[in-house]
């Protein structure tokens, strides 16, 4: 009795100590037939040996799953062992630059997926057990379609981390262009710990990047989607509209440590073109119709071949750059031309300092956007940075500001699409006689905390400063529900790329250019403050910047003071308000608007400091009321006022020591003072 339980327990033993000190791994450099197993369209290749997971055909799907399930649950540790996994992809799309759907990296109950679905679903999950919790599955997709849901994947070539259904936990753009049709090399690392999937993605040839693309929120809860035992491999799936190639190149796994690095030179290759696979039915069929057709295409062919001609002499053949192919948010020509009806008079919107602007609706999406043509003298040079750079500023997201989607170049022509804003820009509102509309307080209220909230983020809250360098009325443009979206940023100094170094290029607009900006020709954020602080007394007083009057003072921030001085700043609010507004509020605009566009720039405030004022959270130190009590000195008086900022426009007589103080912005008032 005793002896047998011994001998249990030694094995036991030896069972937890073979466990526990044998890690579970594998690695592929290239696939035979061995240890995988796949279905549906899936072929194993062993002349090149690539795991082809779809050919560029419609609505197919594939899966290749290693042999074997992993133990994901660690009863030793009482808690899911972590793993580590790297994998090289291809994705050849089917015309070159457009196809479908993705790829995923998939864990799940089992290595079939009967009754799948293709397209969005990627041959894992269906319409009706979508999102259902006998699913088990985690799956990391490398999706090259626009969302699954409108508004959440919204992006197409995205990666997302998906819980037993195709919506996505979290979702994030990837930095490389998915289906370049050239190996990409993916890392997915899940800590059992933190119950938290990170991944990463390079160029296959590239050491793995120190920055992971994303990660999952930490302790997911997977108690319906992991069980002890899960299969692990990779299904794709085409659609009915887009279809590429999907190729697994090589892969290693490992559970509880690092996966072994795959060789690049030791995968296979594949060719750049697609070659759609000659023994499905689909491209029978293809075979069959072209035959079919073909007389009565070269007929056609040879009616069109004129047309054709005179079309290309319009549009012209886009010649991509390699590089080009890596930019997510690059745009077809063609798209944006067809989007603008061929950039037609009638479509545009607007003429801005660096080009005209047009509206257009994407007919793939029926989208709304705005397009900017920036039509250069010369061929555009230098474009690899300038597009990194845009891309960088496509990557900014903020409520205020208008997103840019994309950008295309074509000769001298660079063209940048932005979200279609519908109600226009804020100085046709604010003073175009024709318009009809009167912004109410409220509005332009909202509008000034939205700008600045906007910039704020430009300058504080993104990971690196942007600098505006162009905040004026023209480009704020307001929304449907009237909030303001500001527009244009960064663009100056992208439009200042490639110029001669040694001439410096003011860019700005006048009446909105601070003062040491025109002596160093260095913007800064407080440039930007400068500019904002004219757009608040642009705002207030319904005036522009500069206007070209002789019987008004011209520059709009000296005539607000004229009019402080005169008696009343209040005199400078815009008449067409009928004196609707709250005072309060609006003795803080015209403050503060004076406060940014100081010429002193240690004067102004920081935009986190004007959001802070406008929020009420501070008080706006020109407003604090001074305590004139009499005994004061007037040097002392003078003192504050020049730490206010307002010694210039002190008007004090020495022979009465008698001082007219510009108090506290809105009226001028007298204060006797002690003597000097
Ligand atoms: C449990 O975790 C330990 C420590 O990471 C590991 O060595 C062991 O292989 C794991 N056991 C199983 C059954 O996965
Ligand atoms: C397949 O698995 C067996 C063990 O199960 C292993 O000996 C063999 O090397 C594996 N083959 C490949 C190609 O990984
Ligand atoms: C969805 O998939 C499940 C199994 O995963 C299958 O039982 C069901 O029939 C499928 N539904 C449809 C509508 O295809
Ligand atoms: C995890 O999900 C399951 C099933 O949806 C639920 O019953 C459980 O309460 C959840 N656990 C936590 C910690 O949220």
């Amino acid at each position: 009795m005793g002896g047998s339980s011994f001998l249990i327990q030694i094995s036991l033993l030896l069972c937890i100590f073979f466990v526990t000190t044998q890690s579970f791994s594998f690695s592929f450099h290239g696939f035979n037939n061995q240890n995988i197993t796949s279905d549906k369209e899936t072929v194993i290749n062993p002349s090149n040996g690539a795991i082809m997971l779809t050919n560029s055909a419609p609505n197919v799907i594939g899966h290749a799953f290693y042999r074997d399930p992993i133990p994901m649950f660690n009863t030793t540790l009482n808690r899911y062992n972590s793993f580590s996994t790297q994998f090289v992809f291809q994705i050849n799309p089917s015309n070159g630059i457009d196809g479908g759907y993705g790829l995923a990296f998939t864990l799940s109950q089992s290595p079939q997926f009967p009754g799948a679905a293709a397209g969005h679903y990627m041959g894992v999950f269906n319409e009706s057990n979508n999102g259902s919790s006998t699913n088990h599955v985690l799956m990391v997709e490398f999706d090259t379609v626009n969302g699954y849901d409108e508004g959440v994947d919204s992006d197409g070539n995205h990666v997302g981390i998906n819980l037993n259904q195709i919506n996505s936990n979290a979702t994030k753009t990837a930095e490389l262009y998915l289906q370049k049709a050239s190996p990409i090399r993916a890392w997915i690392d899940f800590d059992g710990i933190k119950k938290q999937v990170s991944v990463t993605v390079a160029r296959a040839d590239k050491p793995k990047p120190n920055e992971t693309l994303m990660k999952s929120d930490e302790n997911l809860n997977l108690s319906t989607v992991l069980l002890n035992d899960m299969y692990a491999g990779f299904s794709a799936a085409t659609g009915a509209d887009k279809w590429s190639s999907h190729y697994i190149l090589g892969w290693s796994f490992r559970l509880n440590g690092v996966a072994d690095d795959l060789d690049s030179s030791r995968l296979p290759s594949l060719p750049v073109t697609d070659s759609p696979s000659s023994n499905n039915n689909y491209s029978k069929l293809m075979k069959t119709a072209l035959t079919a057709a073909l007389s009565v295409v070269l007929v056609i062919a040879a009616a069109s071949l004129i047309g054709i001609l005179m079309y290309r002499r319009w549009t012209k053949y886009e010649v991509l750059e390699e590089w080009e192919l890596d930019s997510p948010h690059r745009f077809r020509y063609k798209e944006l031309y067809d989007a603008t009806k061929g950039f037609r008079d009638s479509e545009k919107i607007g003429s801005g300092g660096f080009g005209a602007v047009y509206r257009g609706v994407l007919s793939s999406t029926g989208v709304e956007i705005a397009v900017k043509k920036i039509t250069s003298n010369n061929p555009l040079q230098g474009m690899r940075e300038f597009a990194a750079e845009i891309e960088s500023l496509g990557k900014l997201r903020h409520k205020n500001l208008v997103h840019l989607q994309g950008w295309c170049k074509r000769k001298n022509d660079l063209l940048l699409v932005y979200d279609y804003v519908p109600n226009g820009s804020l100085d046709s509102l604010l003073y175009n006689p024709n318009s009809g509309i009167v912004l109410s307080w409220e509005q332009r209220f909202n509008i000034i905390k939205g700008v600045a909230s906007g910039l704020l983020y430009l300058h504080e809250d993104w990971e690196q400063v942007v600098i505006h360098r162009d905040v004026k009325s023209s480009n704020v443009l307001i929304d449907g529900d009237m909030s303001p979206r500001l527009g244009d940023f960064g663009l100056a100094r992208l439009y200042d790329h490639g110029k001669n170094s040694h001439t410096t290029h003011v860019v700005g607009t006048i009446g909105y250019i601070a003062p040491e900006l025109t002596r160093t020709g260095k913007a800064s954020t407080s440039t930007d403050v400068f500019a904002y602080g004219i757009l608040l007394l642009e705002i207030a007083c319904g005036r522009a910047a500069v206007v070209c009057e002789a019987h008004q003072n011209a520059i709009l921030v000296d005539w607000v003071v004229e009019c402080m001085q005169m008696g009343s700043a209040f005199d400078a609010v815009d008449a067409r308000m009928d004196s609707v507004y709250v005072v309060e509020e609006m003795e803080l605009v015209l403050g503060l608007g004076l406060l940014c566009s100081h010429p002193k720039k240690e004067m102004r405030p920081t935009m986190r400091q004007v959001v802070r004022y406008l929020n009420g959270d501070e008080i706006l130190p020109l407003l604090e009321r001074l305590s004139f009590d009499g005994s004061r000195r007037v040097d002392e008086v003078t003192a504050r006022l020049l730490e206010l900022g307002l010694v210039d426009r002190i008007n004090y007589s020495t022979d009465s020591y008698h001082l007219d103080v510009s108090m506290g912005v809105m009226s001028s008032t007298s204060f006797d003072v002690a003597g000097r």
